[in-house]
């Protein structure tokens, strides 16, 4: 039996410096995909997973993100008494109960192996989740999240979703060696932070959601320094690969960094054509200015 999956981390410190001035006085996390925050997505997909606590770690002028997970029981009257409930059931739809909501801060930006470490004490000695904020996926069926615990049921140990990239974007990544099989899950072999480039050992890079085993906090308390001077958690899980397994899945979907520019606007298209009350304005508006 696999220890039950029940917590997530969101390391949501980064400054957002590729937004400015949007991100100037908002963190990037909130910034909207549709009509949600990028976070708002990225916890849906734990949430839609079955997460049961929701771990932030923040940074100094990220306030906005724990209201924003508060119950405004104000606007849900306003809501309420001005008939407005169709508004009033999206707005409860995305709430989390506020004893499940926890925050921790990196007083730092030393990485996001830093990041990761900030929350071993809210974890504990139990398996979690990793969700970086940036990233969103769309896909037809499961979740990215959830396909990752279906292949942690069977195959347990650390597992973590992986995509393929053209071979000379790969150095901007963490990349994965694998042993490769026809399934769509692999034993991960190596793996390395932000190869030089034409030194990548596959085409195969690290995407952003992962489930980690609880010793991976033990190797960051080691703090040691990798690509750009940073805390990695791509240098943890290669030590903890030393005696744990390590399984990649190529997850049904495509994900979005929402981290740059063009993902960012390639998100807020590709989530507003899934949507059954925007898609077909949206297709005829696009063809009129393509
Ligand atoms: C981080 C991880 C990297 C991963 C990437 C996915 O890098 O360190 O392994 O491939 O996210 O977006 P960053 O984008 O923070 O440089």
């Amino acid at each position: 039996m696999t220890a039950p999956i029940r917590k997530a981390v969101f390391p949501v410190a980064g400054l957002g410096t590729r937004f400015l001035p949007a991100t100037k006085a908002m963190p990037k996390e909130m910034l909207t995909v549709v009509d949600k925050p990028v976070i708002q997505h990225v916890v849906d997909e734990a949430r839609l997973a079955g997460i049961e606590e929701f771990i932030f770690v923040t940074g100094p002028n990220k306030h906005i993100i724990e209201e924003h997970f508060k119950p405004q029981a104000g606007l849900e009257q306003v809501l309420k008494d001005s008939g407005k409930l169709d508004e009033l059931n999206v707005l409860q739809a995305g709430q989390l109960a506020p004893e499940s909501v926890k925050f921790t801060l990196q007083e730092k930006p030393l990485g996001l192996g830093h990041a990761v470490w900030c929350a071993r004490e809210l974890v504990g000695d139990e398996p979690f989740a990793l969700l970086l904020p940036d990233v969103l996926v769309q896909s037809s069926g499961k979740m990215c999240l959830a396909q990752l615990i279906e292949v942690y049921g069977q195959a347990g140990g650390n597992v973590i979703a992986v995509e393929e990239v053209p071979e000379e974007n790969a150095h901007q990544y963490g990349v994965v060696d694998i042993e490769r099989s026809n399934a769509d899950s692999h034993p991960i072999r190596g793996m390395v932070e932000k190869p030089s480039p034409g030194t990548a050992p596959s085409n195969l890079i690290i995407m952003g959601r992962y489930l980690l085993q609880p010793e991976i906090f033990k190797i960051l308390d080691a703090k040691e320094r990798g690509a750009g001077g940073e805390i990695q958690i791509t240098d943890a899980m290669k030590k903890l690969l030393e005696s744990q397994t390590f399984t990649a899945v190529e997850y049904d979907g495509r994900s979005f960094d929402c981290g740059s520019k063009i993902g960012f606007q390639m998100a807020n298209t590709a989530f507003a054509l899934q949507r059954e009350d925007l898609r077909d304005e949206l297709i005829v508006e696009l063809q009129k200015l393509i």
